[in-house]
């Protein structure tokens, strides 16, 4: 636990330039091989729902899910900074609720820091949690908890008035002391205001390369999600077509008793065998 990347050493990173990383993890073994490819920042993501659970939208998973997926992504994460993303039930409809539930992404998950999305007390969320010590990174353009408000799953802040508010936000959070934000699908001259704007570091998703660093949900980039992929989605590899090949041959081989072979199963002396069989009769 001692070894993790440290909320200071992330901000540091917007001074030296050195672009920060950051990728989505449910579960140990994607915890485990996240962490050991030297990513930044683990994100025990909402999109949880989506990509883990097959749920509709995210609105749909809660804290018992969150903190229970969280406690494995921590079990497999030594170095990276592990943040737990509040799902909308831990602070949107009750902002009271909202300290607490980030003591359990800490004290129970072991995570080292919190997500919030923008929504109308985003501010008070923030500083409430804040005040706490537990680190808080922020969430600001297209919300996903909130997108039915922002007029749906699109770009947001492509007029001036509407950037602005989107400025605004994130300079608010700045304020309120959050070590980093989130800016999800916003056009890349904005991002690029924003990033220069701000003194804590942006991490984009669909917001372009001026961001300070990056974020993606990891079953996108490995081609382990079968529905609706956004245009800021770069698929890396398809390991869905490796992971059903692979099925398929152990389906065959079981069917036609070509699985298990000798090299997988055990022996035992023939004299012990023998003795078995005496004493079955
Ligand atoms: O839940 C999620 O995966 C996110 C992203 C920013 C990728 O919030």
């Amino acid at each position: 636990m001692s070894q993790r990347i440290t909320v200071e050493e992330i901000i540091a990173k917007k001074k030296t330039g050195e672009k920060i990383t950051v990728l989505t993890a449910y579960d140990y073994a994607f915890a485990l091989l996240i962490d050991k490819s030297g990513i930044d920042i683990v994100l025990v993501g909402d999109s949880l729902a989506n990509v883990g659970l097959g749920l509709d939208s995210t609105l749909d998973v809660g804290m018992t899910e969150m903190i229970h997926h969280a406690k494995a992504v921590n079990r497999g994460v030594k170095y990276a900074l592990v943040v737990g993303d509040m799902p909308y039930e831990a602070y949107q409809i009750d902002v009271f609720k909202a300290v607490e539930n980030a003591k359990r992404f800490v004290d129970e998950a072991g995570c080292d820091a919190i997500k919030l999305e923008w929504f109308d007390q985003c501010l008070e969320v923030a500083e409430m949690v804040i005040a706490q010590g537990i680190p808080v990174m922020g969430h600001v353009g297209l919300t996903p908890q909130t997108a039915e408000k922002l007029g749906g799953f699109k770009v947001q802040g492509k007029d001036a008035e509407s950037a602005k508010k989107i400025i605004e936000n994130a300079k608010a959070l700045e304020a309120k002391g959050c070590f980093c934000v989130v800016l999800e699908c916003v056009p890349f001259s904005l991002a690029e205001i924003i990033t220069k704007e701000l003194n804590i570091p942006t991490i984009g998703i669909g917001a372009g390369v001026y961001c300070d660093g990056q974020v993606l949900v990891t079953n996108d980039i490995l081609g382990l999600y079968d529905r609706h992929s956004p245009k800021f989605v770069k698929k890396y590899v398809d390991l869905s077509e490796a992971a059903l090949k692979a099925i398929t041959q152990f389906r065959d081989e079981v069917k036609s008793c070509k699985f298990p072979d000798i090299e997988h199963s055990y022996s035992m002396s023939i004299e012990e065998i023998n003795r078995v069989r005496e004493l079955e009769k």
